[in-house]
């Protein structure tokens, strides 16, 4: 039952019904009944069975989550007759360290080569003093924009088998299953100008631009109408549009394109109420839309609910190209490097990959069930661990994962 829990939250059958650009290949992107948004040269039904992936391991936790989730991909794909080859990139601190910068050319080159890209995580301590252009979340923000991978997608889902991990009473958080289609490559993140300088009273000064055009609306509103009219068919827009003229512009486009899904029950919701909302009753969310840094807060937030942020993969596709597949956790420094780390974020977004990467359906449900079974043998990470389970590392709980992947999935599955 747990297996076919998963299933239905992440393992959508592939039906390519909705163009939302015009592309010769789709792949679809709602893990529970999803839209159809073209992300890569795979087809929802592959026309090919060889295929190229970037990996890009990053840092501090990155390159044990990596390694793991490569043997676990490299398993699932082998079984289904799928040929992958891989080509690991620096990015980050470490591309710093051996580059000078955190995105070298080579990497964005190969990432927009391949056929999809698993990233780690980036950043730690030792880079947080270098100048902004150097610091290692710039190269991730290059890496997004270089890729145009403006749609994130984030499920946030309570198992089971963890609901004893989350911080809310077991009754609200049971049965949360929502989606954040957050809005990736534009906002605060990215608007200008941004930087330093000195005020009218001589006061030092840091200062950023909320910007959002039309048709960056509006094609992240579209991703997220989709999402909801293949999920539940509720649509919440999160904004501050009581405050922001960038806000204010997002809820008219939003709301003008409610008359194309009259079956999409559409809300709007303040971004301060959301994240008060999100505790106090996560079930009454669907689909959730949002701008860039209000997304990266609630999908955190989010993660919370399921338990642990270490278990929440994501997907990030844009109109053409490959999709970034990446945990929504950071590189986590205070557990680098001594096996602690949760791989099944990672692990998760290897499935993402397969799936709404190269539209390799069952090498993604042999993971998805993998991972449900190693859940249910109790194998569990400190993230996740309570009592009467088995703590395990990150090393383990990959070659649990991978003992399950190896097992035929049950026939309820
Ligand atoms: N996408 C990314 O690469 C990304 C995202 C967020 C933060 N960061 C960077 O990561 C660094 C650390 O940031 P942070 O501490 O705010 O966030 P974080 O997500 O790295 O860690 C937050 C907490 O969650 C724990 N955690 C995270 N992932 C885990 C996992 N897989 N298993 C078990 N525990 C896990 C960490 O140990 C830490 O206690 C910073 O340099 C930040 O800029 C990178």
């Amino acid at each position: 039952m747990a297996a076919t829990h998963l299933q239905l939250h992440l393992a959508a059958p592939l039906k390519p019904r909705i163009h939302l650009h015009k592309a010769k290949t789709f792949a679809t992107i709602n893990p529970t009944k999803f839209p159809t948004v073209r992300c890569s040269a795979a087809a929802a039904t592959p026309t090919k069975r060889s295929y190229n992936i970037t990996l890009l391991p990053g840092d501090g936790i990155g390159p044990e989550i990596i390694s793991i989730s490569k043997d676990v991909l490299q398993l699932a794909a082998s079984l289904e007759g799928i040929e992958i080859k891989y080509q690991e990139m620096p990015v980050g601190g470490s591309a710093f360290d051996l580059a000078g910068v955190p995105l070298p050319e080579e990497t964005l080159a190969a990432a927009k080569q391949s056929d999809a890209v698993l990233l780690g995580a980036i950043g730690g301590y030792k880079w947080d003093k270098l100048e902004k252009k150097l610091k290692p979340e710039t190269g991730l923000l290059q890496l997004r924009a270089g890729l145009d991978v403006f749609a994130n997608l984030r499920p946030a889902t309570v198992l089971p088998q963890l609901i004893d991990c989350t911080t809310l009473k077991r009754e609200v958080a049971e049965g949360v299953d929502l989606m954040v289609v957050r809005e990736l490559t534009a906002g605060i993140y990215f608007g200008e100008p941004r930087g330093f300088g000195v005020n009218e009273k001589g006061e030092e000064i840091g200062f950023n631009t909320e910007v959002y055009s039309v048709s960056q609306i509006d094609r992240i509103a579209r991703v997220a109408f989709e999402t909801a009219r293949k999920r539940r068919g509720k649509l919440c827009s999160v904004d501050k549009a009581n405050v922001l003229e960038a806000s204010m512009l997002w809820r008219k486009r939003v709301t003008d394109m409610a008359a194309d899904y009259p079956d999409v029950e559409l809300s709007h919701m303040y971004i301060d109420n959301a994240a008060m909302q999100l505790i106090r009753d996560p079930k009454q969310f669907d689909t959730i839309l949002t701008n860039n840094i209000f997304g990266d807060i609630l999908s955190d937030e989010a993660s919370m609910i399921s338990g642990s942020i270490g278990m929440l993969p994501s997907a990030s596709i844009g109109q053409s190209g490959p999709g970034l597949f990446e945990p929504i956790h950071g590189s986590a420094p205070d557990i680098a490097g001594q096996d602690k780390a949760n791989p099944l974020a990672t692990i998760l977004s290897a499935a993402m990959l397969l799936r709404y990467g190269l539209g390799e359906s069952k090498a993604a449900e042999r993971i998805e069930a993998a991972v449900m079974e190693t859940l249910n043998r109790g194998f569990r990470t400190g993230d996740i661990y309570s009592a009467g389970n088995k703590l395990v590392g990150c090393n383990e709980m990959g070659e649990q994962v991978m003992k399950s992947v190896d097992s035929p999935i049950p026939a309820a599955v």
